[in-house]
């Protein structure tokens, strides 16, 4: 398994509803690196931008009313293979289905409102972050734990 870089957003209920740090916490203490983090109040074309697969679907237009309608926090975290892992710790995207113990089983109740996003592959992940960061943000840092974090 290798690094890789994905690029999670805590969407704009789980910033009303005061989750960000407990949210934030899970992968901190997983042990996955924040190596970009900032709070982004999302204009209708960045929103369409990232969910531009959706285009057409019925959910698309109340997606994209969703992630503008208050500001979200957009981060890149790193680790070995960080898109499945924290894909995991996210949960089905139906909150209802979603297994306890995952973000959206422990925080939500329905899919139009289910807390995060995070990159669904190596693609994806790439094309996410270029969408919503500039290399400069990105930090490069060796975190004090990481020789414990690796076999
Ligand atoms: P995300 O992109 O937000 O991480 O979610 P996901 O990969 O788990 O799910 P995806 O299929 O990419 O759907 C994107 C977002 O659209 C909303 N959605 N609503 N009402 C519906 O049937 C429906 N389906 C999807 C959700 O907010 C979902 O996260
Ligand atoms: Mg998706």
């Amino acid at each position: 398994m290798e690094k890789e870089r994905t690029f999670i957003m805590i969407k704009p209920d789980a910033v009303q509803r005061g989750l960000i740090g407990q949210i934030i916490s899970r992968f901190e203490q997983k042990g996955i690196k924040i190596i970009a983090m900032k709070m982004v109040a999302v204009d209708r074309h960045l929103a369409e931008q990232h969910y531009a697969i959706h285009r057409g679907k019925p959910f698309f237009e109340p997606t994209v009313q969703y992630i503008i309608s208050s500001p979200v926090i957009a981060m890149v975290l790193e680790g070995i293979n960080a898109i499945e892992m924290v894909r995991g710790m996210m949960g089905k995207t139906n909150p209802q289905e979603a297994t306890m113990g995952t973000i959206r089983g422990d925080y939500g109740q329905l899919i139009g409102r289910n807390i995060v996003h995070g990159s669904d592959g190596k693609e994806t992940a790439e094309k996410e972050i270029k969408l919503w960061f500039t290399p400069k943000e990105i930090a490069h840092y060796t975190r004090i734990d990481e020789q414990w974090m690796t076999e």
